[in-house]
């Protein structure tokens, strides 16, 4: 069953596009990641599926209800952790998950156990009494994170939640978040940075302009437009004649520094790669080292929203 169905959704800012008919379909139980550079719409995207604001066009089903005629049953089955901080300062921590439990009317017993778990989920027992005036802004986004998870849900938006957090906070956050997804949670998150999606997400869509530009399983966006492979030679002597044994060789670039690296990029790396060997044979020339690095998929990232930046211009 999907989680999460949207078709030709929009939401128009002073008659600006921020999301621009927009599909989404989020199966149940898997972690769907939303990414895009800042601006591109995922925010906006969040709030229209949360019903917090009403879109300018399309219809939205989460958890198989209407989004847009039922927006408070909708509110009862999903959590949310926006971007903007929110805290009360004057809070303990513990006191910041227990208002939130109280909230969500979330059983007395029950709530301890979660707290503890919380607490030591995202490493703050050491701060539980802390007020949230007097912690730094990682401790705050952990504190807003944590407390999300205190109530039941089916479904949880998290937008942008590792921003702010230093790496191992950043890595146990992930981690939590896969194990609470192994135990029956949907997670919709969204993040610009795509090491944590690959890491993380099942499917990933890319938003650029209010526009989705792919949806796949990071394997598969990897698989499409990653074929293209970069192939380093390395050349213990500085040879600045190498231009021109190469000459009539497509897609490669010479760097010189401690000796001289020919790089290749290219969908054909290993054809070009055979034939640079050759004349490098010829002439007598020692390669010192190759590598082969398959594209990386930030890659492309960079190029897809690129590419769709040029072809909406
Ligand atoms: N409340 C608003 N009023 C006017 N413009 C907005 C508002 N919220 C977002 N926008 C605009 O919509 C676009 C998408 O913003 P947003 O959804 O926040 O992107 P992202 O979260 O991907 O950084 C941006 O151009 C932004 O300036
Ligand atoms: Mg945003």
């Amino acid at each position: 069953m999907s989680c999460i169905e949207a078709r030709s959704i929009s939401k128009s800012y002073d008659g600006i596009l921020a999301v621009d008919s927009i599909d989404l379909s989020v199966p149940t139980g898997k972690i769907f990641g939303f990414l895009g550079p800042n601006g591109a719409g995922k925010t906006t995207t969040i709030k229209l599926l949360t019903t917090l604001v009403p879109p300018t066009g399309g219809t939205i089903r989460i958890l198989g209800m209407d989004a847009i005629s039922n927006p408070l049953e909708v509110r009862k089955r999903i959590g949310v952790v926006l971007q903007q901080p929110s805290y009360e300062p004057t809070l303990s921590v513990e006191k910041s998950i227990e208002k939130y439990a109280m909230m969500w009317n979330v059983d007395k017993k029950l709530q301890k156990d979660r707290m503890e778990d919380l607490l030591l989920a995202f490493d703050l027992q050491d701060i539980r009494k802390k007020k949230n005036d007097d912690l730094s802004i990682g401790h705050r986004r952990r504190v807003q994170v944590a407390r999300e998870f205190v109530h039941d849900m089916d479904l949880l938006f998290l937008d942008e939640p590792t921003v702010g957090l230093d790496p191992s906070a950043r890595r146990s956050l992930l981690d939590y978040i896969k194990k609470r997804v192994r135990e029956g949670l949907t997670i919709f998150f969204t993040t610009h940075i795509l090491e944590e999606a690959e890491y993380l997400c099942d499917e990933i869509a890319i938003i650029n302009k209010g526009k989705i530009i792919a949806v796949d399983t990071p394997a598969e966006l990897k698989n499409k437009f990653g074929r293209e492979k970069t192939i380093k030679i390395h050349i213990d002597t500085i040879r600045k004649d190498l231009s021109v044994l190469l000459q009539g060789i497509r897609d490669y670039q010479i760097d010189y520094n401690s000796g001289t690296t020919i790089t290749i990029q290219s969908h054909s790396s290993e054809n070009i790669l055979l034939k640079i060997l050759k004349i490098l044979t010829v002439n007598k020339i020692p390669i010192e080292d190759l590598s082969v690095v398959p594209t990386s998929l930030e890659e492309i990232f960079l190029t897809m929203v690129k590419n769709s930046n040029v072809s909406s211009d």
